[in-house]
């Protein structure tokens, strides 16, 4: 039985903490006291939206990719896939594939944003003039809307717990039992002596929906910029602060003197290399990674579009990539993980994080925060980094649509918000109302797994193979700061897209054949995933309409096609 950090699980935490905390502070301080450049405005003459400082752009770009993936997926996957087993092909899959492809989705956004285009089709077509590219390209589109259709819900529970913890409306239930039918209540699952009804879950939904809309309405630099101007310093301090408060915690029940935070961070940080034969574990590795660094999302492409043609991506891709690592590994992995052990015990803290993730962080959290001091103010803490994790997360997720409609169509801004966010709501309602069937994550499965993978195993190969890797090369260090080192050639080239097909090979084997066939699911479900395949049906096709009119009208205004 582990017993708090042995000498290698030391090793591994200095080693890990030092790596990740040296290359953030090293990218944050070049970002924020290097030599300014003089930067051209772009040179092949289109004019668009610019992000207003390099600060606010790294930050904007760090807030797109910390998000609730940090904070509640990754501890779950990790104490479920069994912590130390899980770091190893988690920085395998970070140095292999994660890093790679940040700076390949910037280069490919940047290079789409010089010609014009703010979204994936465009930029897929300036890359690799055939029929296909821009159809390739609307993944980039449809799978961020697709995502925020059920990530905007998830907010909203993370605004009202914020709510419940500073008024103390669910202290006084510190029990497993009780928590778990609190949330079920919330999210309407079930109607109990919590909650009779789902106006509570739709007033939060409401109040981030108007949020999302008064960020995104304002543009690039006045609106996301700003967000992330502000929330990503106070999502930092938050999370800082629940670390300390985590980290003192020592043995904080009396009564199990054996459960404590040593070995929670144990459980995380002690290398087990007994699993490493185990293929799942690197398969989920490799899928949080792409998660994480909102990867194959179009939404990184979408924001380095707004970056200036001769400024720097290869320091910036990198600092978001490490601040990223930063929340996620730092911070994420310090929070959830060693307090669920400190007070369950290290058997049950994995048996609730084979639960999932909701159930660790609006189950187990909400109890822990009413057995410790101050539990209301850790508790609203907790819930608030969560949502400032969340919104600057979902307004990425938007606007690769609202750049794709104002562009391709000539559209207001004002005019695709609205349109964007009708659609938005009558989609949502539709998760909302059918939660309870399993419906959030049939969508996460199709669009936040796989097609996130496979859109990414798409445009690895569109980058270095057709556009082709020396070009796309001296495409990533044009106004460089730093060359990336030689060997990433290599890597682009074959190992990330090899890693990549791989893993979407055997995830197709193993789990979309029987998830596609809804294996272990009862039947009075099926007509509601089914119900949710259809909305991503009609998402992908409507997308795919708009790119064959857009292409065909000749409204997309491209230079060079
Ligand atoms: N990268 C985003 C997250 O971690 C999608 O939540």
């Amino acid at each position: 039985m582990n017993q708090g950090l042995s000498l290698w699980g030391w090793i591994s935490l200095i080693l890990g903490w030092g790596a990740i905390l040296g290359l953030s502070l090293y990218c944050m301080s070049r970002v924020l006291f290097g030599k300014k450049k003089a930067v051209d405005e772009a040179v092949v003459g289109v004019k668009r939206e610019r992000w207003a400082t390099r600060i606010g752009l790294v930050l904007a770009m760090a807030g797109n990719a910390i998000g609730l993936g940090n904070f509640l997926r990754f501890p779950a996957k990790a104490a479920s896939n069994g912590g130390g087993a899980f770091l190893i092909p988690y920085f395998c899959a970070l140095i292999l594939m994660g890093v790679p492809m940040m700076w390949v989705e910037w280069t490919i956004g940047r290079h789409g944003g010089a010609h014009g285009h703010g979204s994936t089709p465009g930029m897929f077509h300036v890359m690799w003039k055939h029929r296909v590219s821009k159809y390739i390209g609307a993944f980039g589109v449809f799978l961020p809307f697709a995502i925020a259709v059920y990530y905007l819900f998830i907010m909203a529970w993370c605004l009202g717990y914020a709510w419940f913890s500073a008024t103390g409306r669910y202290f006084g239930h510190a029990n497993q039992e009780a928590m778990s039918s609190f949330l079920k209540g919330f999210q309407g699952v079930e109607s109990n002596q919590f909650f009779s009804s789902l106006i509570p879950v739709l007033v939060f939904l409401a109040i981030c929906l108007a949020l999302n809309y008064m960020f995104l309405i304002r543009g690039i630099s006045r609106g996301i910029e700003l967000l992330a101007r502000y929330g990503m310093p106070l999502l930092f301090i938050f999370g800082i602060a629940l670390v300390i408060r985590v980290l003192t915690l020592g043995t904080p029940d009396p009564s199990h003197p054996e459960w404590n935070i040593a070995k929670g961070m144990g459980f995380i940080w002690n290398p087990d290399l007994s699993r490493l034969t185990q293929g799942s574990v690197w398969l989920v590795a490799a899928g949080q990674i792409f998660f994480t660094l909102s990867l194959g999302q179009g939404m990184i492409h979408t924001y380095a579009s707004y970056v200036r043609e001769k400024e720097d991506i290869t320091l910036n891709g990198l600092a978001t990539s490490s601040v990223n690592e930063f929340a996620e590994v730092i911070l994420g992995g310090t929070i959830a993980i060693p307090v669920a052990v400190a007070f369950f015990g290290l058997a049950q803290t994995q048996v609730i994080a084979k639960g999932g993730a909701f159930d660790l962080g609006f189950v187990s959290l909400p109890i822990i925060f009413q057995r410790i001091p101050l539990g209301q103010l850790f508790g609203s803490m907790w819930f608030l980094l969560l949502f400032i994790a969340g919104i600057t997360t979902s307004v990425a997720f938007l606007q690769p649509l609202i750049a794709f409609l104002t562009e391709e169509f000539k559209i207001t801004r004002k005019r695709a918000v609205n349109t964007i966010f009708g659609f938005l709501i009558a989609a949502i309602m539709f998760v909302v109302v059918f939660f309870k069937f399993g419906v959030l994550d049939e969508l996460d499965f199709w669009a936040g797994t796989l097609g996130i993978f496979l859109f990414g195993a798409l445009e690895i190969i569109v980058f270095s193979w057709v556009f082709g890797i020396k070009k796309g090369w001296e495409e990533m260090h044009k106004g460089a700061d730093f060359r990336i080192p030689g060997v990433f050639k290599f890597v682009m080239k074959y190992i990330t897209p090899v890693y990549m097909l791989v893993i979407l090979g055997v995830w197709t084997y193993q789990d979309a054949i029987g998830k596609f066939l809804m294996k272990g699911e009862p039947a009075e479900r099926h007509p509601y995933l089914w119900g949710a395949r259809v909305l991503l049906a009609l998402i992908i096709i409507a997308v795919c309409v708009m790119v064959h009119k857009a292409w065909k009208t000749k409204t997309a205004g491209e230079p060079s096609a």
